[in-house]
């Protein structure tokens, strides 16, 4: 077994644990062993794969089996343009929240995203000293992930295969659970979050980015328009005329947004429903619930804010028609575990 898994499960083996039984997990010689219900885990590249099925119905499981199966196609989001950690950097800089992220998210903190796809998010706030597990289902994409943590040393970024809905932590695990651009590409986005919420601990926070239901009608009517005409409206979507991203990062999106074989829509009043039902409390949304308030340079991401009322949510969310589709209609909700 390669060193860099032995160190990680020694340094961390009181919050890992079996997905199947919650036991303690033992690193052997060749896989990872939970004597409490005899599984044995496999290692690939440096990347335990612990990876346990949920146990839901038929359909469901046809849902899940195709996202993961489009994501060994199609890692997300593309790593070509990245060389070094200083470019890793520059590109996470310029979208204002992983910057953010950056900046506000304590040095030493244990962090933990569910979905990370190829990493690039965990391996950004794993340059400075902070402890991070990336966990996705896609080994595909944790290869890529992994290849350049390797590269370039960040050993504070743990990547291991991890059902978001089978965690292989303990309860109230971390300081910041994140799970961006995932759970709507669930069959159960709810059970989702009710999942990684306990894995936050008691005054920990989540953060979860998810479709927004008027956010996407600008790209729904473009997979529409790709559909019937093909790719030549491409320069419809202003990712897939950037002249600065590689044609693969270009696939790569094109394939993330118009040809997802599952993705739901959401809006913010609905998880300020769940919630509750999660053991969380409202910290704060990307946008805001309020109207014209835009979210700026100097955000604390993790200072409480008061949600906006009824009226206020529903300018916002139909704002998201006209402003969501930039980000892929997106919309975030930072929360605390209670
Ligand atoms: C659109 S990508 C988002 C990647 C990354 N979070 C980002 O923002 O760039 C969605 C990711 O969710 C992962 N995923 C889907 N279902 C999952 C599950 N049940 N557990 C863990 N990861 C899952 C997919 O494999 C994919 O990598
Ligand atoms: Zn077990």
């Amino acid at each position: 077994m390669h060193d860099q898994v032995r160190q990680c499960f020694s340094r961390h083996q009181e919050i890992l644990c079996c997905p199947r039984c919650q036991s303690s997990l033992a690193v052997g010689e060749h896989d990872i062993a939970c004597p409490s219900c005899d599984h044995h885990f496999g290692v690939q590249d440096n990347i335990p794969l612990l990876f346990s099925p949920s146990e839901w119905d038929a359909s469901k499981e046809r849902v899940a089996e195709r996202v993961r199966t489009f994501y060994e196609g199609t890692p997300f989001p593309n790593y070509d343009d990245f060389d070094s950690v200083g470019s890793l950097r520059e590109k996470a800089r310029q979208g204002l929240f992983a910057h953010l992220l950056d900046e506000q998210v304590p040095l030493g903190a244990r962090v933990l995203e569910c979905g990370c796809g190829t990493a690039q998010l965990s391996l950004f706030l794993g340059i400075a000293p902070r402890t991070v597990f990336g966990t996705d289902v896609c080994v595909n994409s944790l290869r890529l992930g992994q290849a350049f943590k390797e590269r370039h040393g960040l050993s504070g970024v743990h990547l291991l295969q991890m059902n978001l809905f089978r965690p292989v932590f303990r309860p109230g695990s971390f300081d910041l659970v994140i799970c961006n651009g995932v759970l709507h590409h669930t069959p159960d986005p709810l059970l989702g979050l009710k999942t990684i919420a306990a894995l936050a601990r008691p005054g920990g926070f989540v953060l979860v980015g998810l479709y927004h239901r008027f956010g996407r009608v600008i790209t729904n009517t473009r997979r529409v328009l790709f559909r019937l005409f093909g790719q030549r409206l491409a320069f419809l979507d202003p990712n897939l005329r950037a002249r600065r991203a590689s044609p693969a990062r270009r696939r790569a999106w094109f394939m993330d947004q118009y040809q997802h074989p599952h993705e739901s829509h959401h809006t913010i009043g609905e998880v300020l429903e769940w919630l509750p039902q999660a053991g969380l409390q409202f910290v704060k949304s990307v946008p805001r619930t309020v109207p014209f308030q835009p979210f700026s340079e100097a955000e604390r991401l993790f200072a409480d804010e008061v949600p906006g009322n009824r009226l206020e949510r529903l300018v916002v969310e139909l704002g998201m028609a006209f402003s969501g589709s930039r980000q892929g209609g997106f919309f975030v909700v930072i929360a605390r575990r209670r």
